[in-house]
């Protein structure tokens, strides 16, 4: 198993370039299957959760292919409908197939994701929607049993504003006879992104990006070209490096529009950041003001950020508080931070962070794929040796060749072998 070794206290300098993103091109894959043609997908990042997906597409009957810098995925035949437990328990969006499947083949076999570290992350308001399509569904030995000859357009209200419950509902209804309307629902790019790429497959959706989604349903969809939307995890993972190592960083390929709330508070915790079209400059601050966080849905900070802001938040100067509200789990990574030195209290969703002059170099265990992130932040500005961060698999999930990116900017950091 491979770990990653961090000799901190360089600044970062020069520029990086960021991958597409994770988040968006899971369900778009997943999407592709709704045609019986051949989608080509551009910008699809080079990660292990992009493998699983398409290892479980593979055995539906799905077939890929590089085409020029595309992936061709061809969707003419769908042999079989099971994701098994062994890929699902390493890819909870593997349930983004759920909706695809049903809509497309009548029917579909997901292995039950169970809960992760962040939380218990039920898919309740998944089942709630496809079910009030008339799909019928049913639990046995850990599976999701679903069928349904012809789902059917209807109104779904949300609870809460599921992320892939509001993408496996709208590509659920791109085929169903009707109109379904999902109201509260999720307004992440990744959703708009997967909007755009139905809409190229010749779906009716209107009201993207806003908490009403109105999808007409069609006969049936044709294949369609789409390249994939930046990472604005990935870039929002560098904007706060940046601003932590000090230094000066130019993100590029990337959409500053998706980082607004990101971007705000990096600014207030002093650093000076410009953008010019698809690049973001980031100049880091000569002393770290603390800066207080609460992740929300989007346009709100973004939970997938809350840890890497953390680690920032542990060398500013003063207290920061630090809520999360998105997952009741996702403070995993304090303990870890504490081996570095970092002074955090947690009270339940909560984290008062007490900013230090500097962090000491240890070895850490990485538990999820945020806090990987955020471990490797710490180490780079974590001084007296060197910091192991252990269990990388994690970050490979999500995150394409960040220490090469790293080392580019000027980084000390290397992977070796556990
Ligand atoms: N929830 C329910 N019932 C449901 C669905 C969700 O109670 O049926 C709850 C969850 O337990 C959680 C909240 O609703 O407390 C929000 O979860 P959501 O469903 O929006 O999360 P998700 O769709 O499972 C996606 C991303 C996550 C990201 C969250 C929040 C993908 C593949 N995953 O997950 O990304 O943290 O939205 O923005 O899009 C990551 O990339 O590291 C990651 C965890």
């Amino acid at each position: 198993m491979d770990k990653i070794v961090i000799q901190g206290g360089s600044p970062l300098a020069g520029e990086v370039r960021i991958s597409g993103a994770k988040n968006a091109a899971l369900p778009i894959l997943a999407a592709s299957l709704l045609s019986a043609g051949t989608s080509v997908i551009h910008n699809v990042p080079a990660l292990r959760d992009i493998d699983t997906i398409k290892r479980i597409m593979s055995r539906l009957g799905i077939s890929f292919e590089i085409q020029g810098n595309g992936l061709a995925v061809g969707c003419e035949q769908i042999t079989h409908h099971e994701a098994p437990y062994e890929l699902v328990k390493t890819m909870r969006a593997s349930i983004l197939l759920l909706g695809p499947l049903l809509a497309r083949h009548g029917k579909a076999k997901i292995s039950l994701p169970g809960g992760c570290a962040i939380g218990a992350r039920p898919i309740n308001l998944h089942l709630k929607g496809l079910a009030a399509m008339g799909a019928e569904m049913y639990l046995d030995h850990g599976y999701i049993h679903a069928e349904a000859k012809k789902l059917k357009g209807t109104e779904i209200f949300l609870d809460i504003p599921t992320v892939t419950g509001t993408e496996n509902i709208m590509m659920a209804a791109t085929l169903a006879q009707g109109v379904t309307i999902i109201r509260n629902a999720a307004k992440e790019p990744e959703v708009q992104d997967l909007a755009s790429f139905l809409r190229a497959m010749g779906a009716s959706i209107d009201g993207d990006g806003t908490d009403t989604i109105t999808i007409e349903g069609v006969k049936e969809l044709h294949a369609a070209h789409h390249t994939v939307i930046p990472d604005r995890i990935e870039a929002g993972t560098f904007v706060i490096a940046a601003a932590m190592c000090g230094g000066d960083v130019t993100i590029t390929g990337c959409r500053s529009e998706h980082l607004t709330a990101v971007i705000e508070k990096v600014e207030s915790a002093g650093a000076r950041i410009t953008f010019k079209e698809d690049r973001i400059s980031v100049r880091g601050p000569e002393k770290i003001e603390s800066v207080d966080i609460k992740t929300m849905p989007y346009p709100g900070f973004p939970t997938d950020l809350q840890a890497q802001f953390m680690a920032f938040m542990c060398i500013a100067d003063g207290w920061s508080m630090i809520r999360e509200t998105i997952f009741e789990n996702r403070f995993i990574h304090v303990s870890e931070l504490r081996r570095l030195g970092a002074e955090i209290e947690i009270n339940g969703g909560q984290a008062l962070v007490r900013g230090k002059k500097e962090l000491l170099a240890a070895p850490v265990m990485a538990t999820d794929l945020r806090a990987s992130a955020c471990l490797v932040l710490a180490g780079l500005v974590a001084r007296g040796g060197l910091t192991e961060v252990h269990r990388i698999y994690h970050l490979d999930r999500g995150y394409e060749a960040l220490e090469k990116k790293f080392q580019k900017l000027g980084a000390r950091i290397w992977r070796e072998k556990a």
